[in-house]
């Protein structure tokens, strides 16, 4: 295990590739605001992605596909202004990119100008390339993201573990090596089989983050409310939660109900 990268003042996509080179893994989490990304950064985690996740977490939605452009801006804003360190990445959400690479280009301009961000992801192989390498052109960098992409949960149906038969698993290799070939600087791989996910990190030259896709890629990513348990409901095997935060703060808020209601605060020293 290396850990050299702790130090450098400001994490690149270029500090990234060097990770990959040095085989220091790559620790990235979701936010969507100021405060969490402030403590996210100050705890030196390397990447700060603005999921389209926060479409869930944050609006409460049942997938990612209702949330918008100007929603999506407004947490990058958000989360640019809490980092000194990490990388901000913004998911470009559904809708906005999808088959027309001169929205795409758009898109991620207006999330670069707007919110301070450093790149952007998009999800999909070989269908979002052109779109890949027209925002590439604009001098944007670009991750991609590939295995089950929650964007296209209407098309798989469901959430199970992706690219199990090889048909799926051959044709996620060929599309890892056409966005490595156009450039992007990294690759997420969501819930596919920690053998084929190491197969094509070993493969690429650029870091490969899992999130459910095992141990052998350079980094992994998890959704920032499931590991600190604000979320309850969402259990999959991958997931390892680093605390029980839904209890901790029902129980502060419990404590300051009957606080108030048996005027135990504010006490004679909390006014003036
Ligand atoms: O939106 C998101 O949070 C993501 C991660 C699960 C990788 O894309």
């Amino acid at each position: 295990m290396s850990i050299h990268y702790q130090n450098v003042r400001k994490v690149t996509t270029h500090v990234l590739q060097e990770m990959k080179i040095h085989e220091e893994k790559i620790s990235m989490l979701t936010a969507y605001d100021y405060s969490m990304a402030r403590i996210l950064d100050n705890a030196g985690i390397d990447v700060i992605l603005v999921g389209d996740s926060a479409s869930n977490v944050m609006a409460g939605h049942e997938s990612t596909l209702p949330i918008t452009l100007e929603e999506m801006i407004y947490h990058a804003a958000s989360v640019v202004r809490g980092v000194k360190r990490a990388l901000v990445i913004v998911d470009l959400p559904f809708g906005t990119y999808q088959g027309n690479s001169k929205m795409a280009l758009s898109s991620a301009i207006r999330i670069m100008k707007e919110t301070g961000a450093h790149a952007i992801k998009m999800e999909g192989g070989e269908e979002v390339v052109e779109s890949a390498v027209r925002i590439l052109s604009a001098g944007i960098p670009v991750m991609g993201h590939l295995g089950l992409t929650p964007q296209s949960i209407h098309k798989f149906g469901t959430y199970v573990v992706r690219a199990k038969e090889e048909v799926e698993a051959t044709k996620l290799v060929e599309d890892a090596h056409l966005l490595e070939n156009a450039g992007c600087f990294g690759l997420v791989l969501e819930k596919i089989p920690a053998k084929l996910a190491a197969q094509v990190s070993e493969s690429l030259k650029i870091p490969v983050i899992g999130i459910g896709a095992g141990s052998k890629v350079d980094g992994q990513v998890l959704v920032l409310h499931d590991m600190l348990g604000i979320t309850q409901e969402f259990s999959p095997r991958f997931l390892r939660r680093y605390h029980n935060l839904f209890e901790e703060i029902k129980g502060a808020v419990k404590a300051y109900i009957q606080d108030v209601k048996t005027l135990e605060f504010p006490n004679e020293k909390e006014q003036y």
